[in-house]
């Protein structure tokens, strides 16, 4: 333990949450300004269940990927001006693959949900707090392997596991209070 100081620690978890905003932003922000017509258009699976269900609606899925662009052209934008050598590097790229997968992953999870017959807004844990990551890393490690494997190391990976589910927590108990979202999960 004595090796791994508490400064790189900090660094560890800083260049996580870097690496994963573009992907931790687009959640939010669909549940800020999503609504109206849902993606599957109010259209039932074979099951007789909702394809997706109203959670997931086009203006959510597009202003959320839009959002996650728009954060991560902002860290583009610092990056090109002070050169912060420890952080790792995003580009166009690795931005968008990060928002897309994001909500792609939200969108699968919901998917899955109405298949097991869980219904919208019902917790279903681990993958409610997991499916932005999953899809974020899915569609990297077919369109930008490269950058993945670069931009991500161990540690930063075991970061975004321990962070993601105290943000995705911390979050939503934000959103239930703030009358964004209608529970706190
Ligand atoms: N949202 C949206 N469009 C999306 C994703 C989210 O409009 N593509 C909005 C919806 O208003 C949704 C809210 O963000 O209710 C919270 O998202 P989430 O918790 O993922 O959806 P749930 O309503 O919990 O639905 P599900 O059970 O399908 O996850
Ligand atoms: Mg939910």
């Amino acid at each position: 333990m004595s090796d791994i100081d508490i400064y790189s620690l900090i660094i560890i978890g800083i260049s996580a949450l870097w690496v994963m905003l573009p992907a931790y932003l687009p959640n939010p922000v669909a549940a800020a300004l999503g609504g109206g017509r849902p993606i599957d258009g109010g259209r039932c699976w074979r099951d007789g269940r909702r394809i997706f269900g109203d959670g997931k609606t086009i203006k959510g899925l597009v202003f959320g990927i839009v959002g996650g662009v728009v954060i991560g052209l902002l860290q583009i934008l610092i990056q090109s001006h002070a050169e912060i050598v420890w952080l790792p590097e995003h580009t166009f790229v690795s931005i968008t693959l990060l928002a897309a997968g994001a909500l792609l992953g939200d969108l699968s999870k919901s998917f899955l949900k109405r298949r097991r017959g869980v219904e919208r807004g019902e917790k279903w844990p681990v993958a409610d707090q997991f499916d932005l990551v999953i899809g974020a890393f899915i569609l990297l490690l077919i369109f930008d392997p490269e950058w993945l494997f670069s931009a991500i190391t161990i540690g930063i990976a075991i970061a975004i596991l321990i962070l993601t589910p105290v943000l995705h927590r911390g979050t939503n108990i934000i959103g239930y209070a703030l009358g964004i979202k209608d529970v706190p999960w």
